[in-house]
């Protein structure tokens, strides 16, 4: 980790991803959350304040340093109790069967082994909970994923390990979870943005047996 990844990927993923077109989004994903929640990836707290008012509390991971120190503020603002308990969503420091839902928003794209992390989140959900989540990904048009894979590589040096094209609907499936909701969207901006804002929206549930 350098300067770069520490000091200047959280900032800018706030300026990126802090803008009203996707707080709308985040809204819309949040709805889905109630009971004991986990999220993982909490950045510096974009979710803090739409946590809606079913939610009991929320138990966080972020191993960026700088995000959690910009997410202080957020967290005491917070309309629902939120406390950080690690770092790594690859290994949650929670009881199996334990949450009712769970989130990600924008972190499925960088957790380095992002099947054991949703493994992680299958364990820890109830049978019959729910995964929310507000992702970038693969996009289905050939053209837009050529590029994709193209700037990968890039990308990932760029943002931290960010990766451009996993395909997220199939390592959700792939973890077990059965997807109930799913739409797709773009993250609003210029046409050559494309490649960086092919999104997926929805929920996921843990089968019951
Ligand atoms: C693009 S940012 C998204 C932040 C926030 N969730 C949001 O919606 O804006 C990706 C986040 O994933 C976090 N992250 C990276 N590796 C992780 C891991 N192994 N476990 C949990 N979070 C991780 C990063 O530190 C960063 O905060």
């Amino acid at each position: 980790m350098g300067i770069w990844s520490d000091q200047v990927v959280p900032r800018m993923t706030d300026l990126v991803l802090g803008t009203p077109a996707v707080r709308r989004l985040r809204e819309e994903v949040l709805a889905g959350l109630h009971g004991d929640v986990v999220e993982v990836g909490f950045g510096s707290g974009p979710n803090a304040a739409l946590y809606p008012p079913g939610v009991r509390r929320v138990r966080a991971l972020e191993p960026s340093a700088v995000a959690t120190r910009r997410a202080a503020k957020r967290i005491a603002a917070a309309p629902v109790p939120i406390e950080l308990v690690g770092l790594d969503a690859q290994r949650l420091p929670l009881e199996s069967a334990s949450m009712d839902t769970a989130i990600s928003t924008f972190t499925l794209c960088t957790i380095p082994d992002v099947e054991r992390a949703l493994g992680e989140l299958v364990r820890v959900l109830k049978p019959g909970g729910t995964f929310c989540f507000l992702e970038h990904g693969r996009s289905p048009v050939d053209a837009v994923a050529r590029w994709q894979r193209r700037l990968d590589p890039f990308q990932q040096r760029l943002a931290a390990g960010c990766h451009l094209d996993r395909p997220i609907d199939r390592l959700i499936e792939g973890a077990g979870l059965r997807i109930a909701t799913m739409r797709h969207d773009e993250l609003p901006g210029p046409r050559v943005l494309r490649p960086l804002g092919y999104l997926y929206l929805g929920t996921a549930t843990k089968p019951v047996a």
